[in-house]
């Protein structure tokens, strides 16, 4: 039996009172990510099965419009952490994957049939990349219930006039997200979320509450995960001070664009984004 009010806790900083969580989805609301492994290997039998399951996730009219490049070759893994430059322990990972939104299997297959590819436009992107997300969250799921570690690294998207030609991305395909993939050296405590109360919305929109409401959770933050001056968000923009709490430092990041150089890659890559 799971102590569902302690998982919450934990999840939240909140009580959550007439909330029941099943013995089986407390293993979600306990996820975390690691981000340091061990140099224990992860057999391809495993791997596969992991995979497995990602394919198993739901796609956009079972068009199925997302690729994934396994790397399992520590100086290739090694070079990206280099490129990204401040997260050496990607590079402890055993396996890395690249998570690819794919239109041009979908471009392929027009023309095998001897048809025109019609949807080359934003919404066709846009199903790429939710395609590739939940396939991703799947696989990150699965790796948790076996005991294994996982990280998203969006950064590969920061270097991804390199990553790209590293992993040979053809026109029609472009980098979502790095994974890395091992056996947890630690795992971190849970980190707090947001109250159900700003994210959830009942019948329609409603963000009345949310000054009040996002104070709250950065005090409660503030507390529990205390964010070190020199850990901030752009400390190079504005000077790093202690206790800024999750929105501040939300606001420091949102505040600078952030590589805003992507819809200009995705056109080379042949994506029409109208
Ligand atoms: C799309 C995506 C990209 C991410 N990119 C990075 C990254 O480049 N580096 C990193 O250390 N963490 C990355 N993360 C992990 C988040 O920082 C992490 O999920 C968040 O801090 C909450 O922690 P938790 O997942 O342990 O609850 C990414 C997560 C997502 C979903």
């Amino acid at each position: 039996m799971v102590d569902g009010p302690a998982l919450l806790k934990a999840r939240f900083g909140i009580e959550q009172p007439g909330v029941e969580v099943p013995d089986v989805i407390a293993p979600l609301l306990d996820r975390r990510v690691v981000r340091r492994y061990t140099e224990q290997a992860v057999p391809d039998s495993l791997l596969d099965a992991l995979l497995a399951a990602a394919q198993s996730a739901p796609a956009k009219s079972d068009l199925q419009q997302y690729s994934v490049v396994v790397m399992r070759d520590a100086p290739r893994i090694k070079q990206i952490a280099d490129w990204i430059g401040t997260m050496d322990w990607i590079a402890t990972a055993p396996v890395f994957l690249v998570w690819c939104g794919d239109m041009r299997r979908g471009q392929r297959l027009c023309e095998l049939h001897d048809m025109p590819h019609a949807n080359n436009n934003l919404d066709t992107f846009l199903n790429t990349a939710v395609d590739c997300s939940l396939a991703m969250a799947q696989f990150m799921a699965a790796a948790e219930a076996v005991g294994l570690g996982t990280c998203p690294i969006s950064y590969v998207r920061g270097h991804i006039e390199r990553v790209s030609p590293l992993l040979g991305l053809p026109s029609g395909v472009y980098p979502m997200a790095g994974l890395t993939v091992g056996w947890p050296v630690f795992r971190r405590p849970v980190s707090m979320r947001l109250p159900p109360s700003v994210v959830v919305h009942r019948e329609r929109y409603n963000d009345n509450a949310l000054e009040r409401d996002v104070a709250a959770y950065d005090g409660r933050r503030r507390e529990r995960e205390p964010t070190a001056p020199g850990s901030l968000k752009n400390n190079d923009v504005y000077p790093p001070r202690e206790g800024v709490g999750w929105s501040e430092n939300v606001a420091r990041q949102l505040s600078v664009p952030e590589r805003f150089g992507f819809a200009a890659y995705l056109r080379t890559k042949g994506f029409d984004l109208a």
